[in-house]
């Protein structure tokens, strides 16, 4: 049996991290992978979560099973801090995923099941792991035009007439703020437009929301979020608290599905339930308590949203920083896009080619389609950043 598996592509950006290891030059500087760093370059555990940990730690008392649909606390508590005041528990199901991943996964399945016809709109770029979930599932997809490569910003027009082909029960995958791998978002305006799309083709948005916190602001970062789900009959909002909680390896999410009509609720309840039951039953469990244990208690949501903050402002200063650089290095104001990008990363717009030679040359790692994680830099490697850049004629 196993001799017929074929080897599997490795994943690019985890490629990527095992090269940048065996990189033996002093200074090297890792831009790949998308976890936050702090600005000695570690990816530390927040001070809540420690303090939730050490709560829990002292009142747990069993590690018997909870619901198959995840801790009720900690999905109320979720959707008050996704969703907020536009909040609609009698139309809102939710479910707890094994991270962001697996609410995404989850939101493919449910969709297949309420159309086994749907296609689905990705952005064009978007984040691999989207794409090739799809391709195993064999969940068909289309991209829409995002990315303009001459401003850097988002191609809004081409956007919206990509959209208005989408049909009614197709799914629309829209990133909820800070844009992997670009960095350009909508505005809030934007935001309605597509909302009025989406109510004209009778598609059904599926928001992945993975950087609530690290773009404008953790209300702020939702904003489009529940703009579209104020408006939209059916949508779905796939939540990871692997960034904004920090807890990566805890496996963090949650998937929120709202639905219209009498009944519809509990039947989409009932149905997230029986997907986690045929994937892997039970979902985590820590993760979750710890969210839910700050985002209950004043004393630790305050602590957490005032690192988060941090961690967010600290990625602005970065960002002006090295926009200020390129401006002086190179006499113009090409790169202020930089600056005007929200979230943990950037496409700089630099060829296959350019991303070979900054690596080559300055030892600093980026994704191949030049995407750069924002966080990797500090005060003193910007300079050194900006330089490359410049050299490899970006
Ligand atoms: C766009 C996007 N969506 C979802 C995720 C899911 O993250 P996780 O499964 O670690 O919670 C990520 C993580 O990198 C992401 O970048």
């Amino acid at each position: 049996m196993f001799a017929a598996l074929k080897p599997q592509a490795p994943d690019k950006i985890l490629a990527l991290m095992g090269e940048f290891k065996a990189d033996t030059r002093q200074g090297k500087i890792d831009l790949g992978v998308g976890v936050y760093k702090d600005p000695t370059g570690l990816t530390p555990v927040m001070r809540a979560v420690k303090a939730a940990e050490k709560r829990i730690w002292e009142a747990e008392t069993t590690k018997a099973y909870t619901a198959l649909a995840g801790e009720p606390a900690y999905l109320a508590a979720m959707a008050r801090m996704v969703l907020g005041d536009g909040l609609d528990a009698g139309r809102t199901a939710s479910l707890s995923t094994v991270g962001g991943t697996g609410a995404i996964r989850q939101a493919l399945e449910l969709a297949r099941l309420g159309n086994p016809g749907v296609t689905v709109h990705v952005s064009d770029p978007t984040w691999p792991n989207h794409l090739s979930i799809m391709q195993f599932m064999g969940v068909p997809f289309v991209e829409y035009r995002y990315f303009d490569d001459a401003t850097r910003g988002v191609d809004f027009e081409g956007m919206k007439a990509d959209l208005a082909r989408a049909k009614q029960g197709d799914v629309v995958l829209l990133h909820g703020c800070c844009h992997n791998p670009t960095g350009a978002n909508l505005t809030l305006d934007q935001w309605a437009e597509v909302s009025a799309i989406l109510e004209r083709t009778g598609a059904v948005p599926l928001i992945d929301l993975a950087y609530q916190g690290f773009g404008d602001g953790l209300e702020e970062d939702a904003a489009g979020t529940r703009l579209i789900l104020s408006r939209a009959p059916e949508a779905m909002v796939a939540a990871s608290c692997s960034k904004n909680f920090g807890i990566y390896r805890e496996r963090t999410g949650v998937l929120m599905v709202q639905v219209e009509g009498a009944g519809a609720r509990d039947v989409a309840q009932g149905t997230l339930a029986y997907l986690n039951r045929q994937n892997y039953s039970f979902p985590p469990d820590h993760g979750a308590r710890i969210v839910q244990t700050i985002l209950d208690d004043d004393g630790l949501t305050a602590d957490w949203r005032a690192e988060l903050e941090e961690v967010r402002l600290g990625m602005l200063a970065l960002r002006e920083q090295l926009a200020a650089e390129l401006r002086d290095l190179t006499g113009t104001d090409r790169f202020d896009f930089v600056a005007r990008h929200r979230g943990m990363f950037s496409r700089l717009g630099a060829s296959p080619e350019q991303v070979r030679r900054i690596k080559e040359e300055a030892a600093i790692y980026m994704v191949g389609d030049s995407r750069l994680n924002i966080a990797g830099l500090n005060r003193d490697s910007v300079p050194v950043l900006a330089r490359a850049i410049v050299d490899a004629g970006v």
